[in-house]
């Protein structure tokens, strides 16, 4: 079983910091327990703690009544703890689907899991995914187990090491290691912000209609085959199954015209795209044709997207040594 090394004990101030993560196929389905895969990209948010006379999150001292992940972050782990004064970047776009949530949570409970003692990964996942899940109050363990795991990473699917067990009190999430095929992605915002909360309800109200179920088997033998193929490095084959993902994810309602252009102007230099996270808006991600990246960069900006070509990041979230 691969061993991740445990964020040891560390006083503060300290600095730590976590990758987005871009979902590659069964997002949405995993909220319902169906798999996912998904990999940490090279963005990362970072955070600065020291203790100061009250406690702020980027010099608002109301952060604690205005930003729910600080505020869960804070009531879970550091009950009790004198104030802190907390700095937060990123270069991961906000309300994207690409991780910003969840590498702020990440990065939060390794600083706060350093300052009380150390932290293993196994806790480290679990208590990310609890801060993210009690701000948003819905969601799966695919995005904070991602940006905790760095790599490709399998939700309840795949045939590598188990990472580790994520609960909620009506589900489980196994985590497992999937090999990197070595390819390079382009994911493109649509500037459209997005509310996770909002699609996820939506898409559970569209998975209770008679078809529901029906759909949620494609979806899920989409991503157990897509999750093979990647581990395989077949291009061509995940390049079908990321079309084919991006069928059901219309179907169950969370396209939108601008991400649709999105996909259109990419067309010409992409074997594959499809939405990634919660879609309503935000990203999608694009396998680009071989050689054409740049074409493909530039065709996504065209046609008003933002986009970065991006690679797996390997590490997770961890301390910045000083
Ligand atoms: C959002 O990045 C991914 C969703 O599947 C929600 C979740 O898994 O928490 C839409």
């Amino acid at each position: 079983m691969e061993e991740l090394p445990p964020v040891p004990a560390r006083g503060l101030p300290l600095s730590s910091r976590a990758p987005g993560k871009c979902i590659v196929f069964g997002e949405h389905a995993v909220v319902h327990g169906a798999p996912e895969l998904v990999f940490a990209i090279d963005l990362y948010t970072q955070v600065f703690v020291r203790t100061d006379a009250r406690t702020r999150l980027n010099a608002d001292e109301e952060a604690t009544a205005r930003n729910a992940y600080f505020r869960t972050a804070l009531e879970g782990l550091w009950a009790g703890g004198p104030s802190i004064d907390v700095r937060a970047i990123s270069r991961i776009p906000r309300a994207a689907g690409l991780g910003s949530s969840a590498a702020f949570s990440a990065a939060m409970a390794v600083a706060l899991g350093a300052a009380t003692g150390g932290i293993d990964r196994p806790t480290l996942a679990q208590r990310s995914f609890e801060i993210e899940r009690g701000a948003q109050g819905v969601g799966s363990a695919g995005d904070t187990s991602a940006v905790v795991g760095g790599g490709f990473l399998a939700i309840n699917g795949g045939s590598g090491p188990l990472l580790w067990t994520v609960r909620a009190d009506d589900r489980v999430w196994e985590v497992r290691r999937v090999a990197d095929p070595g390819w390079v992605w382009v994911v493109a915002h649509s500037g459209i912000p997005r509310a996770t909360g909002d699609a996820v309800r939506a898409v559970g109200r569209r998975l209770s209609a008679p078809d529901g179920p029906e759909l949620l088997e494609e979806f899920r033998r989409v991503a157990v085959e897509g999750i093979r193929a990647v581990g395989a490095g077949e291009r061509a084959r995940v390049a079908e199954l990321i079309e084919r993902n991006q069928e059901l994810l219309r179907e169950v309602g969370v396209s939108h015209p601008r991400l649709e252009a999105l996909l259109e102007a990419a067309r010409p230099a992409a074997e594959a795209a499809k939405l990634t996270g919660a879609g309503a808006g935000g990203s999608i991600v694009a396998l680009p044709t071989p050689g054409k990246e740049a074409e493909l960069v530039r065709r996504l900006a065209r046609a008003g997207g933002l986009p970065f070509v991006v690679r797996p990041s390997t590490e997770g979230a961890a301390l910045v040594e000083p």
